[in-house]
């Protein structure tokens, strides 16, 4: 430790930079995997331009100038992803099925809320082809897609029946996908979602049959008002 001039206060700002991109890759939904590799580079290379400059004959600088070091290395860091091709592919394949909606109203809502991730007509909004940001985004959009795909319904989606279940717990959409106001259409009021929870319950495929609940029309709900 002595030997690279490591003192306290560089391992405490190193272990804020840790934190710091922790709480980001979470806030956004960034793999905590590839914010590991981000954040060690940026270390890595701030630890370089301390080495660099004791090379030069510099007394190692003060916190504030490892600071600089990290800010310049995660700089960098930023501008060098941006030339990673990995999330800058948009596709929106073609919509080839999509559930007998009970109600049209029912599919607005489900665009509003869900189509972001879970379809073939994905908004690709502007800050997507951002790294790392793209590789957030890119990465939902799969893994939506590979759950459940409300445009590809000619083909069997199993876990589309858990449509229903992630409308009444109110697991979808993720957190961080209306984070700092962004996507507020998919903020659903209590009433949208009150009624989308009845068309879907209505709509062939979205909730599990055995329930009971999505079969006949002429059903005898008690509930009624
Ligand atoms: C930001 C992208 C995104 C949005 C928007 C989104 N989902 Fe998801 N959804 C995912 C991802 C990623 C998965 C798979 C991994 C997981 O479960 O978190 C998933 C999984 C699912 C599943 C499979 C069951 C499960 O819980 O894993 C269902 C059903 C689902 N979503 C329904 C919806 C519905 C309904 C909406 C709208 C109210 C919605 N999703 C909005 C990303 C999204």
């Amino acid at each position: 430790m002595r030997k690279l001039g490591m003192r306290a206060s560089q391992v405490l700002i190193a272990v804020a930079v840790v934190v710091v991109g922790m709480v980001a890759a979470w806030l956004i939904g960034l793999n905590f995997a590839v914010m590991a590799v981000l954040v060690a580079v940026v270390l890595v290379g701030a630890a370089g331009l301390q080495l660099i400059r004791r090379g030069s004959g510099e007394r190692s600088g003060g916190t504030a100038r490892f600071v600089l070091h990290v800010v310049a290395a995660a700089a960098v860091t930023f501008a060098i992803i941006q030339v990673i091709p990995a999330g800058r592919d948009h596709p929106n394949p073609t919509v080839t099925g999509e559930p007998e909606w009970a109600d049209p109203r029912a599919r607005d809502l489900m665009v509003s809320a869900c189509f972001g991730c879970h379809s073939n007509e994905v908004q690709w909004p502007a800050y997507s082809n951002v790294a790392p940001l793209s590789w957030a985004i890119s990465e939902h959009v799969d893994e939506g897609r590979a759950a459940v795909n409300y445009s590809e319904f000619d083909r069997p989606q199993e876990e589309a029946e858990e449509t229903l279940e992630v409308l009444l717990e109110q697991s979808m959409p993720p957190d961080y996908y209306t984070r700092f106001g962004l996507h507020s259409e998919a903020n659903l009021s209590e009433r949208q979602l009150a009624d989308l929870i009845m068309w879907v319950r209505a709509t062939p495929g979205l909730s599990d049959t055995e329930d009971g609940e999505d079969t006949e029309d002429g059903e005898d709900d008690s509930e009624g008002d």
